[in-house]
């Protein structure tokens, strides 16, 4: 006596399913592997990266998933460009509100300048980091991680402790984490 087709139909989708369910989960963990792997060796290389918050940073953008490691290093030049583009909003904000505080809006005012230049040195990291002119990549993101550091660094030279401390941090370390990748691949 033959089986009905509906039930072996059914048995057969029984079976395939879960190897089916087997094989996402794979892809998936495999991708994450990577992002794993280059956050934990960024880490490892500078210990200004924060091995979570590299993670955490990379799995906010959807397309890191499956990317590879040159991939990750372009996701990472976006990030930077977004964490950017952010804080120059925060910083008009703040703006807004230091009317009568002029060492404040000293502080405040460089930033924004060098931020919005960095705005434009991070399109030419992208361009770079494309034609895998890594050097000129290296320098020109390093000019912008220097930038958080002299926007943090300023408010101090006025005197006026600095609101922009923890967005300046991460900016920092999401630059080092495109440095770090950079370097894996340029030896
Ligand atoms: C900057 O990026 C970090 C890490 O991806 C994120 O947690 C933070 O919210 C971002 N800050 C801004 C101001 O966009």
């Amino acid at each position: 006596m033959s089986t009905s087709p509906y039930i072996s139909l059914a048995l057969r989708s029984l079976v395939l399913l879960p190897l089916l369910f087997l094989a996402t989960t794979t892809i998936t963990t495999k991708a994450n592997v990577l992002i794993d792997q280059t956050c934990r060796e960024s880490a490892e290389v500078d210990p200004n990266i924060d091995f979570t918050f590299c993670v955490t940073s990379f799995q906010s953008t959807p397309n890191s998933q499956g990317a590879s490691l040159n991939h990750l290093g372009l996701i990472s030049v976006t990030l930077v460009k977004k964490n950017v583009t952010n804080t120059m909003n925060s910083i008009k904000n703040l703006l807004g509100n230091a009317n009568d505080d002029s060492n404040m809006k000293k502080g405040l005012e460089d930033c924004l300048n060098l931020y919005s230049n960095s705005i434009y040195t991070l399109d030419e990291v992208a361009r770079d980091y494309r034609a895998q002119r890594f050097d000129d990549a290296n320098a020109k993101i390093s000019a912008v991680m220097d930038s958080s550091t002299t926007c943090e660094d300023g408010f101090q030279e006025v005197g006026v402790a600095s609101p922009l401390t923890k967005q300046n941090k991460h900016v920092f370390q999401l630059c080092a984490i495109t440095l770090a990748i950079i370097s894996m691949q340029s030896h």
